[in-house]
């Protein structure tokens, strides 16, 4: 992955470039990345923090050849490759947050926001999209006590192309066996080891409303297994919800 890169120096969303590129027929593994963007998109509608100079942020187009119901584990592919390429570099070993935010101290490191174009029968392309706080000191206020950096956390500065190509490199591993196995026991072994919910008491929060449970772990599609005080076991799909700790 990250043969051909479509790098800027500035572009609206690497998502959106991604996505326009997809359209146009960019090959699988495609990497778009920029040192800064105007109009940096998160989850939800949100705005994503995209100071130059600083973070990382890239978008992979991949073109796998599964099933849409199948896709929303690539997200979690990617969070995993995202932990495993922090620790290498850095030494510092963040957690999941289910589904996709990577997180040291109770603040979050990195986001990632993957959109798909599909029909029911095949995908046409993924965009999987990653922002790392790697080197920025200081954050605004409305997001200070719930957003860090590597440089906050390890007190280093991180060379931003070595970070890559370790994600990289661990998203090129996970990928593989993500697609090429019918079986996905060790992939969720994996992230339910790395996944700070696990075990632990959560509040999911829906549109419609709210409910606890204690969080079990991830299925083969990317699920949260949430087990209700009656032993009812809930499928939570990421989306919507938000999960918070009790
Ligand atoms: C989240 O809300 O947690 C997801 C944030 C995803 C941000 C990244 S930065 C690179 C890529 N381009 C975007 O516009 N968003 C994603």
């Amino acid at each position: 992955f990250g043969r051909v890169v479509d790098f800027h120096e500035s572009i609206d969303s690497t998502n959106l470039r991604a996505r326009r590129l997809a359209e146009e027929g960019a090959g699988s593994g495609t990497l778009v990345a920029a040192d800064t963007q105007e109009a940096g998109r998160g989850r939800r509608g949100r705005s994503w923090i995209s100071p130059p100079g600083k973070n990382i942020f890239m978008s992979l187009i991949l073109r796998p050849d599964i099933l849409p119901a199948k896709a929303s584990m690539l997200t979690l592919v990617a969070a995993l490759a995202v932990r495993d390429g922090i620790e290498s570099v850095t030494g510092l070993s963040p957690v999941i947050k289910w589904p996709n935010d990577i997180v040291s101290s109770g603040k979050k490191l990195c986001g990632i926001l993957t959109e798909m174009s599909a029909e029911l029968e095949g995908i046409h392309y993924v965009v999987v999209g990653i922002g790392i706080n790697v080197n920025l000191e200081e954050f605004p206020q409305e997001v200070r006590d719930t957003a860090t950096s590597l440089f906050l956390e390890t007190g280093g500065k991180v060379v931003r192309s070595q970070l890559i190509a370790a994600v990289l490199e661990a998203f090129e591993h996970y990928y593989e066996e993500f697609i090429s196995q019918g079986d996905l026991s060790r992939l969720i072994s994996v992230y339910n080891k790395n996944m700070v919910n696990a075990g632990k008491e959560v509040r999911i929060l829906e549109p419609t409303g709210e409910y606890k449970g204690r969080a079990l772990g991830i299925n083969e599609k990317g699920e949260l297994l949430v087990e209700m005080p009656d032993g009812e076991v809930r499928h939570v799909i990421s989306g919507e919800v938000s999960v918070r700790g009790i």
